[in-house]
């Protein structure tokens, strides 16, 4: 395993992140707590120290499976983010949003189910139309003071939204913003305009979430209806968006560039984005120890640069999806 800073936080993470919206019961496709286990487990054998939550991830079960599992290691050596903004199932008016009640309370939740005192990277999970960003920012600054959080990250948001509340920090002389989990890979490429070129501007560590576009890279397109996650009637299915445009062809040629490489479909579309020097660890989401296992050889695969114009050429701008 590599490992790089975090954007400008000096501490170190694994090149790929394990995401643990996988694990839970929110979908048919995702694992139980002893089989999500084992995924965490492999993942710290193959190095991977950075691991990503949400409060909202089957309700809370994801955060729970993940901090059993830990309790078992030094807590010393992992890196565990987790975020906030959306309804972990509690169903009442102030367990959504981004103001002061909700983060102390949504903050103190998770950190009960991480079993932990202390999470290394507290992300707001979405904008909050409703909340002056100055109450949010005040609110994470005050739980960094009581030591409850260690860095503050942000995901899917517009970049002038994340300017502003980069800039709100700065008047404020809070803590800053350290990372953007956003929407990033090689079939939908949008935030290539506005967000990467402000957080590289910034010193913003970029940590994608779908990196193989919830499986759509994974596999010949034609093929992924037949996964469990990749149906339709499932909860989480592969957005429609990425067939659009240029989205059939890259696939198709992630495939051949795989067949010629004799790689794996994933493992190119993964190497694509460590390839982009902004990224800092794309978030991996996998039910899968052999899938897990893969993901890690992505690491030291190399792609020259006409491989990576060939598999970028077809794209075309497609309508924003994801925030
Ligand atoms: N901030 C946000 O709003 C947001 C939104 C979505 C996700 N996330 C985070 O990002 C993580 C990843 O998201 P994601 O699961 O949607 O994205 P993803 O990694 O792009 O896609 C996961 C899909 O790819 C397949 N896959 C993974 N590795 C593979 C491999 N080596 N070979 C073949 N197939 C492979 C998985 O199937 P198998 O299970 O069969 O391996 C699964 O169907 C989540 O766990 C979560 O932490 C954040």
């Amino acid at each position: 395993m590599e490992y790089t800073t975090l954007g400008s936080t000096g501490m170190e993470v694994s090149r790929l992140c394990l995401g643990c919206m996988s694990f839970g019961s929110g979908s048919d496709w995702m694992l139980d707590s002893e089989e999500g286990a084992e995924i965490i487990e492999r993942a710290i054998d193959l190095g991977i120290n950075f691991f990503d939550t949400a409060n909202a991830y089957s309700n809370g079960e994801s955060e729970e499976i993940l901090g059993d599992t830990l309790a078992g290691y030094d807590r010393d050596e992992q890196v565990v983010a987790t975020k906030v903004r959306f309804d972990p199932g509690t169903d009442h008016p102030n367990a959504a949003g981004l103001s002061r009640k909700t983060i102390e309370q949504e903050l103190d939740n998770s950190l009960e189910r991480l079993g932990m005192d202390t999470v290394d990277l507290y992300q707001i999970h979405r904008w909050d139309e409703k909340t002056p960003i100055e109450q949010t920012i005040r609110a994470l600054d005050d739980a960094v003071r009581r030591g409850k959080i260690r860095y503050l990250g942000a995901s899917s948001m517009w970049a002038h939204q994340f300017a502003d509340a980069l800039h709100t920090a700065d008047n404020l002389n809070a803590e800053q913003f350290q990372t953007m989990q956003n929407h990033y890979n090689v079939v939908y490429r949008e935030e290539e305009r506005e967000m990467n070129p402000l957080c590289r501007n910034e010193g913003v560590g970029l940590i994608p979430w779908g990196p193989l576009a919830q499986g759509y890279l994974a596999r010949p397109h034609e093929e992924l209806f037949e996964t469990t996650r990749g149906d339709p009637d499932q909860k989480h299915n592969p957005n429609p968006e990425y067939r659009r445009a240029g989205g059939t062809e890259i696939n198709e040629r992630v495939a051949e560039l795989a067949d010629e490489k004799g790689l794996t479909m994933a493992q190119i579309s993964i190497a694509w984005l460590l390839h982009k020097d902004i990224v800092d660890a794309p978030i991996i989401g996998t039910t899968s120890i052999e899938h897990l296992e893969a993901a890690v050889e992505a690491v030291d695969v190399t792609l020259t640069s006409s491989e990576i114009d060939y598999l970028e050429e077809p794209y075309e701008p497609v309508p924003v999806f994801g925030h």
